[in-house]
């Protein structure tokens, strides 16, 4: 899974691991999540020719094929009872046809939607490797914890809200605003959630799903990455890359480019320490944008040199986590390469800085422990435990 910030090089990226991943014989889909698709046009495909997209796989060669989820054909295919239910219900508050249609598309949809692809190709067998670019991190981020929440939901909300409205519906429907929800609807999300059933097992488990977070070198866009390493860590994946994109080259030295470069060293020194141990990969800005085919393969050769496989694993230890045991909420962080030494512990903002001997990290913290104070803590195996406590 790709992903980052908006226009960090996410489809470059995620094309270009594509062609290297066919090209070492794997049976190869980059999926796109993005509503905004642009992986047709990065493969400079005619796009005229893929406006009559399906949702289907588009073969690019013999092992490489690429999908641009359509949220149209999906709701079509998967969500039908559910948003004709949601913009009935709104055309009983006057938001009438084109607009109800609209707001019937939840946001997650089209996550929930790629997960069941996910899900039937690997059932099936289909692909040896699935490249996910995924779309903008702040909006796309819930979706990871959604097969979690939709399990709860399941377990105790439906059986009770089905057998409930089958009950109380002959009477209801004459006197509410709205009719309630048929028993179909109650069918799709059983059948919806069938077909997410295991997914949370997939991703969760980093043999199988690793995510690499994309950033450029700047500031802004390194803050989001780090909310977004924060977030991964807090719902079980392991991020095991890091890729920053657009490096200004060493041999551009138009003096208007100086500052960038101060800055640009900058920021990538912070990306390394922040990260650290996750790889974190660089990729130079290019002379041009990329697009075609011989694009795509230079870039793939920056970011894979020589044999790499792209589909290696390249961590699988999750850096920190983050629980609440009895009552009380603790951080674990992973330190490989800590000695015993004083351990130094202090909140800047909602980040908890840890300091050990010379090594010192940056956690950003959870919203719920944002407010928290560390308490005591203590290393064993390599993992420094950390209480966090109300503060009095
Ligand atoms: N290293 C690079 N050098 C030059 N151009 C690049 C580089 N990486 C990406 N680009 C160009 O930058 C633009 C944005 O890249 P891309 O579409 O891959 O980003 P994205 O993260 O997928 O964006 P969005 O969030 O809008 O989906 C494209 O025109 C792409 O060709
Ligand atoms: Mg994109």
């Amino acid at each position: 899974m790709l992903t980052g910030k908006g226009g960090v090089g996410k489809t470059s990226i995620a094309a270009a691991t594509g062609v290297k991943l066919a090209e070492l014989n794997y049976r190869t889909l980059v999926m796109s999540i993005d509503p905004a698709h642009s992986l047709a046009d990065s493969f400079d495909l005619d796009t005229e020719l893929f406006q009559v997209q399906t949702s289907d796989p588009l073969p690019i060669n013999e092992r490489l094929a690429i999908m641009e989820l359509n949220i149209q054909k999906e709701i079509k295919r998967h969500w039908k009872e559910i948003s004709s239910y949601i913009s009935a219900v709104l055309r009983t508050t006057g938001i009438t046809g084109v607009e109800a249609e609209e707001l019937a598309i939840l946001p997650g949809m089209e996550e929930l939607s790629a997960m069941m692809y996910i899900n039937q190709y690997r059932r099936e067998g289909r692909y040896d490797v699935i490249v996910l670019d995924a779309a903008p991190t702040a909006e796309s981020m819930r979706f990871i914890s959604m097969p979690t929440t939709l399990d709860w939901y399941m377990k105790h909300i439906f059986p009770f809200q089905r057998n409930l409205l089958k009950a109380v519906r002959p009477i209801a429907n004459r006197v509410a605003p709205f009719e309630l929800p048929t028993d179909s609807y109650f069918l799709n999300i059983r059948d919806l959630f069938e077909k997410l059933e295991g997914v949370d097992e997939i991703m969760g488990d980093p043999k199988v799903t690793s995510v690499r977070l994309i950033t450029n070198p700047e500031k802004m866009v390194l803050r989001e990455t780090q909310r977004a390493f924060v977030y991964f860590s807090l719902h079980g994946l392991t991020v095991d890359t890091v890729i920053v994109n657009r490096l200004l080259p060493a041999n551009v030295t138009d003096a208007w480019f100086k500052e960038w470069h101060t800055s640009q060293e900058k920021v990538l020194t912070e990306i390394e320490e922040y990260f650290a141990p996750v790889p974190v990969k660089r990729v130079p800005l290019f002379q041009h944008e990329v697009l075609g085919k011989q694009r795509l393969e230079d870039l793939a050769q920056v970011l894979y040199p020589g044999q790499q496989d792209p589909s290696a694993v390249t961590r699988m230890e999750k850096s920190y986590t983050f629980a609440k045991r009895d009552g009380e909420y603790e951080v674990q962080v992973l330190l490989p390469f800590a000695s015993k030494g004083e351990i130094g512990l202090f909140k800047k903002g909602d980040e908890l800085v840890v300091e050990i001997g010379t090594l010192r990290r940056h956690i950003g913290l959870p919203r719920s422990m944002a407010g928290l104070q560390p308490g005591r803590a203590r290393l064993e195996n390599q993992v420094l435990t950390i209480e966090m406590k109300e503060t009095q």
